[in-house]
């Protein structure tokens, strides 16, 4: 079986690698000796296993070449200074870690041409490499989008030549460059090549052995040699299994809390009710015949489409699929249910079908979320009440979704300005109760320095929040439906503080990236952005005043060449005029 396999895989990869000069497999360390090396290459240049093409460009001629190949990579790589590919195909494994170490983005940093360093390392066996960018974070499942040369430069608007010598440069196998590498993950180069360090290091961070490139085939298609077939074949075999083993390790060890608290500033109850709640139903300790269904509440920018969107992500990774977003307001009349559903056989727009319909038959397991949903008709809030109730959806064909294992997540501004009200009388009672406290602990000599969460009382639930939301949805059995009503509170001053750092950061990197200026600033900066939160808007009146009072003066600086690359600005703020002072550039 195997060795029937064995000839097709033979057939197929032998059209992926260039029929010039025919050399025995590999050795890893004969790999890199090849790259610097003529002698040894041409030890390596017997005809053997069939396995591997070389072209003879591996010659002096090449060698030489190479200054002009590194510039071509340089120019487009889009780094100004150092190439991560460049890094993993000559420098040393201790090298990568430190230019990862200064430059951790690009850990996932995808070439121009479709590329990513861990297919440079795996398709160069350059497996310590490899270990070295999945510890810091690389993708194991990341696909090369390179299709081919021509194809390439066309859409680039490059010269075919330079496309050829940057892939050549990038990858030192000699790959046939007509072939496709669509689709390819590390996973496909390093059974492409009968690697088994790099097959180990893969399998050890969870390179998923399904997945297929362009031309359809798995990296075990790939595989010439039997003992890395049986082993890739184990792995597939149980791949599952290891992958949820890993997951409920990692969960363990880092929870769904501590993730979202990574990108969620405050919210802190938000997010553990959220949590738990997801907990429970992924652990089986809820019932299985319905979804989860979730009712935000709270005023505007406070982060209630931000906690939707990193649940999808935490659930669903990349997969844009596993997000469904439907703005409410688009849903506010009585015909706008074909829009979500689809139309009834014989009306205008029935093959066109309903969007949440369309999107739920993608993925059923979705992360859906219903923005502004008190602004949605009441025969669009029966049909959620059926789809929640139920679990399932039928669009305008007859067709059953089922999406039992759906999140849906309303968001609704009802209510807001009384929680918001709530929470700062709260947070002024808290405020007070622990400068008490603090006091007694100081008398006492005892360091505690900790915020405080707020917390929405049972009272106020029941006697303010719950009967303004019967006045509006009218339905007891909608609401009955909802598992968690959850609550945003507006911001307290040191989470504002952070949301300002964490702003100012933003544009502080790309400053330095896109400009290669150094941006400083000092805690009265920060205190006079604070300045201009505006509760209506949450943490959008912050990103817009960072934008109004300082990127905008950066921008003009710039433009108008006061401020030149390579230099430090210092953002200050005079504050002699009270909280709403000016900020200034000294440059
Ligand atoms: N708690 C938060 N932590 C970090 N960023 C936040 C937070 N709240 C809001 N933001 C940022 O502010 C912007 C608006 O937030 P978001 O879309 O979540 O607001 P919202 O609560 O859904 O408001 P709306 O009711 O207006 O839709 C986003 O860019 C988001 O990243
Ligand atoms: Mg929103």
């Amino acid at each position: 079986m195997f060795y029937r396999n064995l000839n097709l895989t033979y057939l197929r990869i032998k059209h992926l690698v260039q029929p010039k000069i025919i050399c025995r497999q590999l050795s890893v360390r004969s790999i890199k000796y090849q790259n610097y090396s003529n002698t040894h290459c041409k030890k390596i240049h017997v005809t053997g296993d069939y396995l591997f093409h070389n072209t003879n460009t591996t010659s002096t001629g090449r060698f030489l070449s190479w200054k002009w190949l590194l510039a071509i990579s340089f120019l487009y790589a889009g780094y100004d200074s150092q190439n991560i590919f460049d890094i993993i195909n000559q420098g040393s494994a201790e090298e990568l870690t430190k230019f990862l170490k200064d430059n951790p983005k690009a850990v996932n940093k995808i070439h121009l041409f479709g590329w990513a360093p861990i297919h440079v390392a795996a398709s160069n066996n350059k497996y310590e490499h490899l270990a070295v960018l999945l510890k810091s974070g690389a993708d194991p499942d990341l696909s090369d989008g390179f299709s081919n040369c021509i194809y390439v430069a066309r859409k680039r608007n490059i010269n075919p030549s330079d496309v050829l010598s940057t892939r050549e440069t990038h990858f030192m196998h000699n790959f046939n460059a007509n072939a496709t590498f669509q689709g390819f993950t590390a996973f496909h180069y390093a059974a492409l090549l009968n690697n088994i360090e790099s097959l180990k290091i893969l399998m050890d961070h969870g390179a998923d052995p399904h997945l297929k490139s362009v031309t359809g085939h798995k990296p075990i298609d790939l595989v010439t040699d039997l003992t890395i077939y049986e082993l890739l074949a184990d792995y597939e075999k149980n791949f599952e299994l290891i992958k949820n083993k890993k997951e409920a390790e990692i969960r363990k060890k880092f929870p769904l809390e501590l993730r979202l608290k990574q990108k969620i500033i405050g919210q802190e109850n938000a997010i553990n009710v959220v949590s738990s709640a997801i907990r429970r139903k992924e652990n089986g300790w809820t019932d299985d015949e319905h979804p989860l269904v979730f009712l935000f509440l709270g005023s505007s920018g406070i982060g209630k489409t931000e906690l939707a969107k990193q649940i999808a992500s935490y659930l669903h990774k990349n997969n844009k699929d596993g997000f469904i977003r439907l703005d409410m307001s688009e849903y506010q009349e009585k015909h706008e249910v074909a829009k979500m559903i689809g139309s009834p056989p014989g009306y205008i727009g029935y093959d066109d079908g309903g969007y949440l319909t369309k999107q739920l038959a993608k993925n059923p397991n979705a992360v859906v979320l219903f923005d502004e949903v008190e602004k949605a008709h009441t025969d669009i809030l029966t049909i959620l009440l059926q789809l929640f109730d139920e679990g399932r959806i039928t669009d305008g064909k007859g067709k059953t979704i089922e999406c039992k294992n759906a999140i849906f997540v309303m968001t609704s501004n009802l209510a807001s300005n009384e929680i918001a009200d709530h929470a700062l009388e709260l947070r002024n009672e808290q405020r007070q109760n622990k400068l008490i406290e603090d006091r007694r602990l100081t008398d006492k000599k005892i360091e505690k320095h900790e915020e405080v969460v707020t917390f929405i009382s049972k009272k106020f639930k029941d006697q303010i929040v719950k009967p303004i939301l019967k006045k509006h949805f009218r339905r007891d059995e909608f609401l009955g439906r909802i598992n968690e009503v959850v609550y945003f509170l507006p911001f307290s001053e040191m989470e504002l503080k952070t949301i300002v750092q964490r702003e100012l950061q933003y544009w502080q990197e790309l400053a330095l990236k896109k400009h290669n200026i150094k941006i400083e600033w000092d805690s009265a900066v920060e205190h006079v952005i604070i300045g201009a939160y505006d509760v209506n808007y949450g943490a959008r009146s912050i990103k817009h005043e960072v934008e109004r009072s300082v990127v905008a003066q950066l921008a003009k600086a710039h433009e108008n060449g006061l401020i030149k690359n390579n230099t430090v600005v210092k953002i200050e703020a005079d504050t002699t005029k009270g909280d709403h002072g000016n900020i200034f550039l000294k440059i």
